[in-house]
């Protein structure tokens, strides 16, 4: 983990102590000859303080769905940014082997998490709120629904990494012990 903060702060000419900007992330994103870890995602996410201004060029929302922007991608990582207004939220998903940490930079994000059964089906296992500025994530494989609540009267913006890129999701439905497929919407990002 070292490895890589220590050769993205040669890189960007920053020290240790400062925090990573987006330009920083994307340069250590950029930097990696392997997938890196959960571990190493939550590093760089807890470290990370990204302005609105930085943000900004991929902020924007739709009445329809969560809006994905990706930010950068390679064989190993890529990053996005989502944009939700409230009541917005994904399919009961897992990553299809890949892993990934989530940063809150704005508004409240609401992740519920399930168990699957191969004869039971899906059940309901727990549910948090992160508000802005938390970390959180999910290994493989875990399995969850984010968004963000109707309640919060407020947009959210996250900043997701997955590790390798995301590719077809595998899809729930609580009770049922069937599993679809699906595609993120990309047109867009
Ligand atoms: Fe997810």
């Amino acid at each position: 983990m070292s490895t890589y903060l220590e050769n993205n702060s040669i890189a960007t000419g920053e020290s240790q102590a400062d925090p990573f900007s987006l330009l920083s992330l994307v340069a250590a994103l950029e930097s990696v000859t392997s997938a890196p870890s959960l571990e190493e995602i939550y590093a760089w996410l807890e470290k990370a303080e990204v302005s609105i201004e930085e943000l900004q060029p991929y902020s924007g929302f739709k009445e329809g769905n969560y809006w994905r922007h990706r930010v950068c991608r390679n064989q190993f990582v890529e990053m996005l940014v989502l944009c939700w207004r409230p009541g917005q939220r994904t399919p009961i998903h897992d990553h299809n082997g890949s892993h990934g940490g989530v940063k809150v930079c704005q508004g409240m994000l609401w992740e519920t998490t399930f168990y699957y059964d191969p004869v039971a089906g899906l059940e309901y296992k727990s549910a948090r709120e992160h508000a802005a500025g938390s970390v959180t994530g999910s290994d493989v494989p875990d399995i969850h629904q984010l968004g963000n609540p109707d309640v919060s009267e407020q947009d959210l913006i996250t900043l997701h990494v997955y590790a390798p890129p995301l590719g077809v999701l595998h899809t729930y439905k609580p009770g049922s012990a069937k599993i679809d497929l699906y595609t993120p919407d990309d047109i867009d990002s």
